[in-house]
């Protein structure tokens, strides 16, 4: 079962994820957690550039840099573990592409789709998203720490992006579920939860 979580800025990943992994080890569900950007040891030297706001990209550029890290990425970690039928979870995977370097750095879909089609990524069965208003989100994600190349944008790249996610989940329902993270941390990892068994029952 391959499973991916994609949001914004401060919708709420990191805490879902936290909260999964003890789910998952208190009742014995196997689940291999992995990010991206930069999940491989090569894809961390790939992350330091993507994120280094001192470094100008064109966005095209930027797309190849995840792309190089995302091949890494499956063929090292997702495509072996879905060969041994583990359970993965990854935090970020092809939709953020075409949400960020799509809508955000506004490179159309049939150029991203040339660039992407011939890597045969394997499709995530499913993908959770959690959708939160672009302010809310940004206002979170500041209060942490230090903003990074993507966190440094103006809020209409922002917006263009939770646009592009819910444009996403509303054209392939069957995969994407979606869920308001305006509501509580605990009511998330709930729907979450439910969502993930649900999906692992059926299979
Ligand atoms: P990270 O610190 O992992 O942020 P987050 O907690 O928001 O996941 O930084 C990853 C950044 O990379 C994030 O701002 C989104 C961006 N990104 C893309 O622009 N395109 C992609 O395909 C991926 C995987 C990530």
């Amino acid at each position: 079962m391959f499973i991916t979580l994609e949001g914004s800025e401060g919708a709420g990943k990191s805490t879902l994820i936290e909260s999964l992994k003890k789910y998952f080890l208190n009742n014995n569900i196997e689940f291999i957690f992995t990010k991206e950007p930069g999940a491989t040891e090569e894809g961390a030297e790939l992350r330091k550039l993507l994120l280094d706001k001192t470094i100008e990209l064109d966005p095209i550029s930027e797309t190849f840099l995840l792309l190089a890290d995302r091949i890494e990425h499956v063929k090292k970690i997702i495509n072996p573990a879905l060969e041994e039928n583990k359970n993965v979870l990854s935090d970020r995977y092809l939709d953020s592409t075409y949400a960020y370097q799509g809508a955000g750095r506004k490179i159309n879909k049939d150029e991203l789709d040339k660039f992407i089609k011939p890597l045969n990524f394997p499709e995530p069965d499913l993908t959770i998203y959690l959708d939160l208003p672009v302010e809310e989100g940004l206002m979170r994600a500041k209060g942490r720490d230090k903003l990074d190349r993507f966190e440094e944008e103006e809020i209409d790249f922002f917006e263009r992006i939770r646009d592009s996610y819910l444009k996403l989940a509303q054209e392939d329902k069957h995969r994407i579920f979606t869920i308001d993270s305006t509501i509580s941390e605990a009511e998330v990892f709930e729907l979450a939860k439910d969502c993930i068994e649900k999906k692992l029952n059926e299979s």
